[in-house]
């Protein structure tokens, strides 16, 4: 089975005390991971080290950056690279959540070289797509998440492109209570999955876990996880509250 994983994004939320408290209660819980499950908390920068120690002993248990700079280095005051999140031993990334898309221009080709930077430094990128609503009104939103994909990952080879992790997020869910259904988010998945299946063959689309994001709780997390084609979750205002995100870990399909 593809990995099936639970991915919480804290985004701009918690001060390091109640980020270490909220990691604190979910862990405390000791959900049992299967060997094709995982769960990934993607912090902000000051709580990487924290939250990397704070999950060292739990197998299963991983931090994800939400956002590297995609420069190798230099004069770029404020920014984070690859590298530096690397040396901290982290081994995941957002890349491309539609806010920063949307907030901080970044566009396709910035995200291809976030990506290939990320592989170049050992760090797997989720890497996010997902369509605005008014190309879901004009149900355009199967080809503007195949451009997504095609503008920024197809550079890479069957042997990277296997390795990431996509999770797709429709924007109109995001934060506003209303997820996709889960006829939505099948479709759009398995849709993902041909698009990766034509370029690199069957064999390599069948092992990408493609996530949904979008106001997963832990009262749909069971139903969109059931999916063929959808393994897991990119969750953010769920993963906030540790009774709320142990249930949404406990939905994943075993
Ligand atoms: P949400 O956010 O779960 O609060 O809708 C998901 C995301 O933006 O990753």
């Amino acid at each position: 089975m593809r990995k099936q994983i639970a991915a919480a994004n804290w985004k701009m939320n918690l001060t390091y005390q109640d980020s270490e408290k909220l990691l604190d209660e979910i862990l405390s819980a000791k959900i049992k991971l299967n060997d094709h499950q995982e769960v990934i908390f993607a912090v902000p920068f000051p709580y990487l080290i924290m939250c990397k120690s704070e999950v060292a002993e739990e197998s299963g248990y991983h931090i994800a950056a939400q956002n590297c700079n995609e420069k190798k280095n230099g004069a770029f005051t404020g920014e984070i690279s690859a590298e530096m999140i690397h040396s901290i031993g982290i081994r995941y990334c957002i890349i491309g959540h539609s806010e920063r898309r949307a907030m901080f221009g970044e566009t396709a080709q910035m995200l291809q070289d976030k990506v290939n930077l990320c592989l170049g430094n050992f760090i797997t990128p989720i890497f996010c797509c997902g369509e605005p609503l008014d190309i879901r009104d004009a149900t355009q939103q199967n080809q503007y998440v195949q451009n997504q994909i095609e503008e920024s990952l197809f550079h890479l080879t069957p042997e990277h492109i296997e390795t990431i992790i996509i999770a797709y997020e429709p924007i109109w869910a995001i934060g506003t209570g209303r997820s996709a259904s889960t006829e939505q988010a099948q479709e759009m998945h398995a849709h993902i999955r041909s698009v990766l299946a034509k370029k690199y063959g069957d064999a390599v689309a069948q092992k990408i876990s493609v996530l949904y994001g979008g106001s997963v709780k832990k009262e749909n997390a069971y139903e969109i996880f059931s999916c063929p084609d959808v393994d897991g979750g990119l969750v953010g205002g769920a993963s906030l509250v540790a009774p709320d995100f142990i249930e949404i870990i406990k939905a994943l399909k075993k």
